[in-house]
């Protein structure tokens, strides 16, 4: 909503309202239509991504103009033809009046009026070429530009998308793309017409006449100039505070309505009224002083123009009853200042669009430069096919520097072992995890893989071994099908509801109206977060990696279903290495060994029995579980942790 508003004033205000990217307006969609489907091949057949080569040079207008200087000098051309044919109609008068009317020649009058007719119909046809010329270019540029930041933002690692960054990316992706769009579509065309067209009225009107030249540049020009710049400053102002005002509105809206039960309990409406009253009364005054500005604006130019064309008319009219002017002269003057003023205007509205272009630029290049943490080594080799032991050598780790979340952690975990993490909360299990994934490097020490140091093998290679289960899985729009089958597209729908049955999903997806075929997420089916659970890890399963993390993979399950999934670890870890991250002592009972991870490392490391003999935190935990479990045993019925 905000970039609306965003000082464009007159210039772009008429976009509509809502989204700040609201897609396409509907009409250009025509256009934007024919551009696509005259330009079929533009996929590649295949998108090549790498982690470690792309295009460093710093993002610049100059840079992404280059490649397409044919296109601009094109679209150049077509400019002076345009501008050219437009200016042509005042001298085309002053020749009709001096030489025909005045010299009574009508065959002059027939042809100026041919020809003038003749730079309408150039005029027309020209700029219709150039704005869909232009555009194509626009367009080329700007999907480049997406499909660029977007590689990037796909090569950038997990560190980089925290919460706070997301809403930020996103108006990288939308408002400052928007941003830049407006310069490539119509600015820099724009300032290229509207620059021309003050040039050659200039020229023009310095041959004419010098004196009533002069007068018009020193005279007119700077009176307008000076109002539309004190325009520009003050509506920037003013929409500057009407972004913050809507935005006012816009958080106490939101908060009454999703706090609108709070609001009823304690009967706060008659309050909360009040307050909205205040903010949209903000609102509205912030938009009464912008249209204020507007119309002494537009009140005061045309008071200039018109002051202009008289003084014009005084001072040549004068010299037309001196014999220094002709007639048809002070006609193309007049007719020459009416064309004069639009540009003017239009430039200084051009200029912060251009302004807001560069700053957009400045920022996706910043976006562009960002380079991942997790660098895949220029070097690095493909991973061959793992075993699956995994060794951490004196790892340390800390997200934030100062504040350690892993100290000096020594620890091999055997090819084919079933490896449980348990500990308290925030203890640094799912970091652990994430080493071993190569989420994050360590800041100390070395984490690899069959004896191959994580940081020299190829991020692909590497994680297309590995699978992983989060605790809150994430389901993409598509079918549930296409969501099992995320890392194998290729997978039968055979062996996709074989994975469904292996974790107990296939009663759900009986009752599904289109089984695995039917949509989830939005419009389609919601799923609990249990059963989202189920399904990442169904796509575990189907995956089938060397090595798995699961990581509080169950934690949304009922003990019923847990059991059941239990029975299908049995089978989807078999011969795989597997590290699970348990909130549940009966899972991690199941491993061949558990480390309790607390205060920065591994603390206890046995197996269940050797643990429980050990005495320590593990037999604190397990002696509380034990407990507990036999009250739990007695609702659920069935689903009590096999005797150790
Ligand atoms: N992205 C992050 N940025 C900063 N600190 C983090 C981040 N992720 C986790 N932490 C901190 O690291 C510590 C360990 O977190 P984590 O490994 O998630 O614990 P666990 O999985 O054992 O509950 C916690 O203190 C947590 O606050
Ligand atoms: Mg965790």
């Amino acid at each position: 909503m905000g970039m609306m508003m965003g000082g464009g004033g007159a210039a772009r205000s008429s976009q509509g309202a809502g989204l700040p990217f609201a897609g396409i307006p509907p009409e250009l969609q025509d256009r934007v239509d024919g551009l696509l489907a005259s330009e079929e091949d533009r996929d590649p057949p295949h998108v090549p991504f790498s982690h470690s080569h792309y295009d460093r040079r710093r993002l610049t207008l100059r840079g992404l103009l280059k490649p397409n200087w044919l296109a601009l000098v094109g679209a150049f051309v077509l400019v002076v033809i345009e501008t050219i044919a437009m200016l042509a109609g005042p001298t085309l008068t002053r020749i009709g009046i001096d030489d025909g009317i005045d010299e009574g020649d009508f065959g002059v009058i027939v042809t100026v009026s041919a020809l003038f007719l003749l730079s309408i119909v150039v005029h027309v046809n020209v700029s219709r070429a150039r704005v869909a010329w232009a555009g194509r270019v626009g367009e080329r540029l700007m999907y480049a530009l997406r499909v660029r930041v977007f590689s990037h933002l796909q090569r950038l690692d997990v560190s980089f998308y925290t919460e706070e960054k997301a809403g930020r990316l996103m108006s990288r992706m939308t408002s400052d793309i928007e941003s830049l769009t407006q310069l490539f579509h119509e600015g820099l065309i724009q300032m290229l017409v509207q620059g021309l067209t003050l040039v050659i009225v200039m020229i023009v009107l310095f041959d004419m006449n010098v004196q009533l030249a002069a007068v018009t540049l020193f005279v007119i020009l700077p009176v307008m100039v000076a109002m539309t710049l004190w325009f520009r400053t003050a509506s920037d102002r003013g929409y500057e505070i009407v972004r913050d005002r809507i935005a006012d509105v816009l958080a106490h809206l939101q908060e009454s309505l999703s706090g609108v039960r709070i609001v009823a309990a304690h009967n706060r409406q008659r309050h909360n009224i009040a307050e909205h009253r205040n903010t949209a009364g903000a609102y509205r005054d912030a938009n009464n002083h912008t249209a204020r500005i507007g119309a002494l604006y537009g009140s005061g130019t045309e008071f200039v123009a018109i002051m202009g064309q008289a003084t014009i008319l005084l001072v040549g009219g004068n010299m037309v009853l001196d014999g220094n002017l002709t007639i048809g002269e002070l006609t193309a003057f007049v007719l020459y200042l009416s064309t004069f003023f639009a540009p003017i205007q239009q430039l200084v509205n051009l200029y912060n669009t251009y302004q807001k272009g560069q700053a957009a630029m400045h920022k996706l290049a910043d976006l562009l430069e960002t380079e991942p943490r997790t660098v895949e080594d220029p070097d690095a080799v493909d991973l061959p096919p793992i075993q699956g032991r995994i060794q951490f050598d004196d790892v340390s780790f800390s997200y934030v520097e100062g504040q350690p979340v892993l100290e000096g952690v020594d620890l091999t975990i055997a090819e084919g072992e079933v490896f449980a993490l348990v500990g308290p909360t925030g203890a640094g299990k799912s970091t652990l995890a994430a080493l071993v994934t190569r989420f994050y490097d360590p800041t100390n020490g070395t984490v690899s893989m069959d004896g191959h140091d994580l940081r020299s093998v190829t991020l692909a290679s590497l994680r297309s071994q590995l699978g992983i289960v989060p605790q809150e899985p994430f389901l993409f729009a598509g079918s549930i099908r296409d969501n099992i089958a995320f890392a194998r597209p290729d997978a039968s729908d055979r062996e996709v509801l074989d994975a469904c049955r292996a974790v107990g999903i296939d009663d759900l997806i009986d009752r599904l109206p289109d089984g695995i075929h039917t949509p989830c997420h939005e419009r389609g089916v919601s799923l609990s977060s249990g059963e989202r659970q189920l399904l990442a890890l169904a796509r575990a399963f189907l995956a089938r990696p060397r090595v798995l993390v699961l990581d509080e993979a169950t934690s949304n399950l009922d003990l019923r279903s847990e059991a059941k999934i239990e029975r299908a670890l049995d089978t989807l870890l078999e011969g795989r290495t597997a590290i699970i991250i348990a909130h549940r002592l009966a899972t991690a009972m199941r491993a061949d060994r558990i480390a309790v991870v607390r205060d920065g490392g591994i603390a206890e490391l046995g197996s269940h029995d050797e643990l429980v003999a050990l005495g320590g935190h593990y037999a604190e935990m397990y002696a509380t579980w034990e407990r507990h479990a036999s009250g739990d045993e007695a609702h659920t019925g069935g689903s009590a942790p096999p005797a150790p």
